[in-house]
């Protein structure tokens, strides 16, 4: 009885055809709006708006109860909810997106080929080339794994995810920042400090290390050093590879890999000591890039979340 999946995300772009092209391109299937991976086609639909942003979340949860125990943890918040196709609706009062639960089945994608490693004391790979050099084509992203939101209100934003069912994994900056968790994954969603609510990243899964810095090559290579946001790295918090990229629509969007995975939620330890000054990569560059609180186009953001609300 619990969420058990980010199922799905609805953004809105100023000129949706972009990222038609772009979720093509880096090997996704679908087509017309409506994007994912093999295993979790749709999971991504996109929207015309004035300018880009965050229109829904969808969050998979087992059953029925999970509904219930929701809705009573958000009359204690105060935050309206409806029934609607089976599912839980709610309008984030503060940001103005959606969040539905709906009931589905747990299943995790099918699994893929690994590839053979050769470590010290253990040459598992003999006489033969590394996969990643050979294969016919790159392997594509896997799935929509985690979105990051700013807001304006990050302690009321974590709140309501909480009693939606998020799951908290670690915090930062005294709740200014905490990552929560919809499934294993060590977080789906990451709620971070922002003049207005936007979409500062989503996160799509790929196999492997090779997967993530070989698509994230293709991409700048055929876009340009101008689309590189970060990376690549290994983030501390999370334990994920990372390479950020910028999306032909403004979003930044990250390929990674290896998140940790958090299964006995009881076990887990939350860890709000963590030090921002060295919290950004294991490995690779040392700090959080300045761009990454500040995308080029936030004024547009600002402008256009004013005209449509303020
Ligand atoms: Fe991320």
């Amino acid at each position: 009885m619990a969420l058990h999946r980010l199922a799905r995300m609805t953004v809105a772009v100023p000129d949706p055809s972009v990222l038609d092209a772009f979720y093509q391109e880096i090997g996704f299937t679908g087509g017309d709006g409506s994007w994912g991976g093999a295993d979790r086609p749709g999971q991504i639909q996109v929207g015309e708006a004035s300018y880009r942003q965050l229109r829904a979340l969808h969050i998979a949860c087992e059953d029925e109860a999970d509904l219930a125990a929701a809705a009573e943890r958000l009359d204690q918040l105060g935050v309206p909810h409806q029934r609607v196709n089976g599912g839980l609706k709610v309008k984030d009062p503060v940001n103005q997106w959606e969040y539905i639960i709906e009931p589905a089945p747990v299943a995790d994608i099918s699994p893929q080929p690994k590839r053979v490693m050769n470590y010290p004391g253990e040459r598992n790979r003999r006489g033969q080339r590394a996969e990643v050099l050979v294969e016919a084509t790159p392997r594509p992203p896997r799935r929509l794994g985690h979105v990051v939101v700013g807001t304006p209100d990050p302690l009321k934003t974590s709140a309501l995810c909480q009693a939606l069912g998020f799951r908290v994994s670690d915090v930062v900056f005294n709740g200014a920042v905490t990552f929560m968790r919809c499934s294993w994954d060590h977080h789906n969603l990451l709620v971070t400090p922002g003049p207005v609510p936007y979409l500062n990243h989503y996160a799509l899964e790929h196999d492997d290390f090779d997967s993530v810095m070989r698509a994230a090559t293709i991409y700048l290579q055929t876009h340009g050093d101008d689309h590189q946001i970060a990376g690549p790295g290994r983030h501390p918090i999370g334990g994920n590879i990372f390479w950020y990229m910028l999306d032909p629509s403004g979003n930044f969007f990250e390929f990674f890999a290896d998140m940790d995975q958090i299964v006995d939620d009881e076990a887990w330890q939350i860890r709000e000591d963590w030090d921002p000054a060295v919290s950004w990569s294991v490995w690779g560059e040392p700090k959080q890039p300045e761009v990454f609180f500040e995308p080029n186009d936030m004024k547009a953001i600002i402008e256009g979340w004013n005209a449509a609300h303020g």
